[in-house]
């Protein structure tokens, strides 16, 4: 019985026989010695099957095989310096498994409709692999920063009975006799957790009913929230350019090889360090009217605002301050100036927008209430969020960072489809 080896594993195995269970990810012949170019999700290698070495069985076994073909393969390991993975194997035994017939993603262009009703299959590809080890190592980095700066996870439910973000982007479900909504986001109980563990952070699924079809824009898409008592607006900030830098810094150490494969420019993220710069919503709006933008004070930003700004940095940058009444309802209003939050907006650099949302969050009970009338909340429903600020209420800050915006900046993918396995979105919820 030879060894049973991965692709990423046979460095070990020089000058020794392995057998691997891999996929026939493309093959070419020169009449007398065959090339299969294997992968089994580890990674990549080529095997080399020389016809007057092998049985005629083995031979024609080799020639049969097609695309998207499994197989065990044996053979001897060679270092080869100039293959990507840096060695070759010598094919001494082939054990089809399966062979493929017509595989439909193939190596010429597909538009995308099909590769997104083929997302199951298009997954295998160098591509789509190399984006999810960077995804991966993205969640291990975030996990990495808020483990080591003493923060506990904590999971906030995803069935809730009422809204965090505003009530028009709810998807409702029954719950029994009851009504209930999936939740947009975790914060107001991460406070709820923050008033009882100090630093906390979630990580999990969101869910907001968007009529958006824009690459930014996931029906599902995944959350970091943390929420730190006795932390306010400018500490948080702080917390929030090492952490975004951590997670660049992580992605440059450990998935280089993947950056490489998706051609990404790794000079732009090698300046993702240090402090980030800051400006002012009033600030923003006086660059964006200089430059010809017809935009009022007291406007939201859609994307070409946030373009535009971004454009003037190189690394992301925070919008702070923005109007009171285009936020949330949570939000802390500058003492100095109520007309505005203290709250920021992290925009990440070349073009793909809004990564962090972020404030301090109202600690007086009684401005608290306020806000409860003026947004039309039931006020029931959050009678546990009230009492937050009834039972020593403290200041206290946090942040929510959008997994897959920030997996579509590292990578340097135009669209978010392709930062998640199974994307959902408007008109699409299948595979
Ligand atoms: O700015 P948002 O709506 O903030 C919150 O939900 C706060 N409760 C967070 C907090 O303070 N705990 O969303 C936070 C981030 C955005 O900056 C963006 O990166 C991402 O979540 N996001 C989306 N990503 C993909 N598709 C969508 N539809 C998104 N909506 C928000
Ligand atoms: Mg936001």
């Amino acid at each position: 019985m030879t060894n049973k080896s991965t692709i990423a594993q046979v460095g070990r195995h020089v000058g020794e026989t392995v057998t691997i269970g891999a996929w026939v990810n493309n093959k070419r012949s020169s009449g007398k010695i065959q090339f299969l170019q294997l992968r089994d999700g580890s990674g990549y290698i080529q095997g080399v099957i020389v016809k007057s070495e092998v049985s005629e069985d083995i031979w024609n076994d080799a020639k049969s095989l097609t695309q998207e073909s499994s197989l065990y393969v044996t053979g001897i390991v060679r270092e080869e310096p100039r293959s990507q993975s840096g060695y070759e194997l010598t094919v001494t035994g082939i054990e089809i498994i399966h062979l493929t017939e017509n595989y439909p993603i193939t190596p010429k262009e597909h538009g995308v409709d099909f590769l997104m009703d083929h997302r199951h299959l298009w997954l295998r590809s160098a591509k789509q692999r190399a984006v999810l080890i960077i995804r991966a190592e993205i969640i291990r980095a975030i996990q990495e920063f808020f483990n080591g700066n003493g923060f506990t996870k904590v999971d906030p439910p995803i069935l809730t009975p009422s809204s965090a973000e505003g009530t028009t982007e709810l998807f409702h479900i029954k719950y029994f006799d009851e009504d209930a909504y999936l939740t947009q986001s975790g914060q107001l109980y991460m406070e709820a957790a923050a008033m009882a563990l100090g630093k906390v952070y979630s990580f999990g699924p969101t869910f907001r009913a968007e009529k958006s079809k824009t690459r930014r824009h996931l029906i599902e898409f995944w959350m970091i929230e943390p929420e730190m008592a006795f932390v306010d607006h400018e500490e948080s900030l702080r917390v929030q350019e090492q952490f975004v830098s951590h997670i660049v810094q992580s992605v440059l150490k450990n998935c280089a090889k993947e950056l490489e494969a998706i051609g990404r420019d790794v000079s732009k993220l090698e300046q993702i360090q240090g402090e980030f710069p800051r400006i002012t919503y009033d600030e923003a709006i006086a660059f964006l009217q200089g430059e010809g933008f017809d935009i009022p004070w007291g406007e939201d930003f859609g994307a070409p605002h946030e373009t535009a700004i971004a454009e003037r940095y190189n690394k992301p940058v925070f919008i702070t301050h923005w109007p009171t009444h285009i936020k949330a309802f949570y939000m802390k209003p500058d003492p100095a100036r109520p007309e505005v939050v203290l709250c920021a907006d992290m925009i990440a650099p070349e073009g793909y927008g809004e990564i962090i949302g972020g404030s301090q969050r109202i600690d007086d009970p009684a401005l608290m209430e306020e806000r409860f009338n003026e947004h039309n909340l039931a006020r029931e429903a959050y009678q546990w969020y009230m009492d937050l600020r009834t039972y020593g209420s403290v200041p206290h800050s946090g942040f929510g960072l959008g997994l897959e915006r920030t997996v579509a900046w590292i990578c340097g993918l135009d669209h978010v489809r392709e930062t998640i396995p199974f994307p959902r979105m408007l008109y699409r919820l299948y595979p």
